[in-house]
Order: structure tokens, then sequence, then C-alpha cells
């Protein structure tokens, strides 16, 4: 695929780094914020919501997928994350799993290495075709 040069991400860190700002993270004290574009222009965000019994904390990408979801689905074209200092930072691993259930392979991800496709960041990803192709 074609990495487009032209991508204005700027628009889209800002608004990770907005949605940062309202994140809940009294345990870990390292707030995250994200946001992405959709295919039919939408941009959606999240932040991360942490909880006293720790393991339920919920990353930042669960609020951005379900508020995905909640404001009507498509699919995600262009995704950004970042730390508390609003510099880029890499979604952790089950986080490209959920990007992977609805930006697929070509999703393209802003990384402190560039922007690459989500495939080059989930190799070999198991997905919805999985459970389709028997
Ligand atoms: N975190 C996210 O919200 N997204 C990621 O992709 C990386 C990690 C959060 C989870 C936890 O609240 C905090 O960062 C420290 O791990």
């Amino acid at each position: 695929m074609t990495v487009s040069a032209d991508f204005d991400w700027e628009p889209l860190r800002e608004l990770a780094r907005e949605a940062m700002s309202h994140a809940y993270a009294p345990y870990s004290g390292y707030p995250v914020g994200v946001a992405a574009l959709v295919d039919d222009g939408r941009t959606v965000s999240g932040c991360n919501v942490e909880n006293a019994s720790y393991g339920l904390g919920l990353c930042a990408e669960c609020g951005l997928v379900s508020e995905l979801q909640r404001t009507g689905g498509g699919r995600l074209t262009h995704f950004t994350c970042v730390d508390g200092r609003g510099e880029i930072l890499v979604p952790c691993g089950r986080c490209r799993q959920l990007l992977y259930e609805f930006g697929g392979p070509d999703l393209l991800l802003e990384t402190p290495a560039g922007i690459l496709p989500l495939s080059e960041m989930l190799p070999q990803a198991f997905g919805p075709d999985h459970l389709t192709s028997k």
C-alpha cells in the first residue's frame, strides 16, 4: 500500500492530547490519549481509565473503539497515541488487536519510528476472517 505523505497528522495528535488531558490514571501516573480518523471523515478519541482493582484498568484504545461503535461504526484509517507529555507512543499489544478489528492491516499508525501500517505492528494478526474461513 502507499503511505500518503500529505496527510496532516497534527490535528489528530492534538485531539489525542486533548483526550489524554481527561485520563484517569491515579495508579500508574501514566496518562495516555489516542485519536483516529474514520473512513467517513469522523474522528474518535479516548483516554485510559484505571481502576482500584488494577487489572481492570481500561487502555485509551478501549474508549476509542467504544466511541467508534457508539457513533456509527466504520473503518479506522489513521491512528495516533500520545503519552502524558504529548509525545507519540506505540499502542500496547492488546490494543493493536483492538485496532485490527476495526482498521485491519492497512490502518496507518503514527509511531516513534514513523508512519507504519498495522500489518507491520501486528504481523500475522488473528482477525475476523479466521472465524469465517473454515
Ligand atoms: N495504556 C494505554 O492506555 N494504551 C496503551 O496502548 C499503552 C498503555 C495505559 C494503560 C495504563 O493505564 C497506563 O497506560 C500504564 O500502563
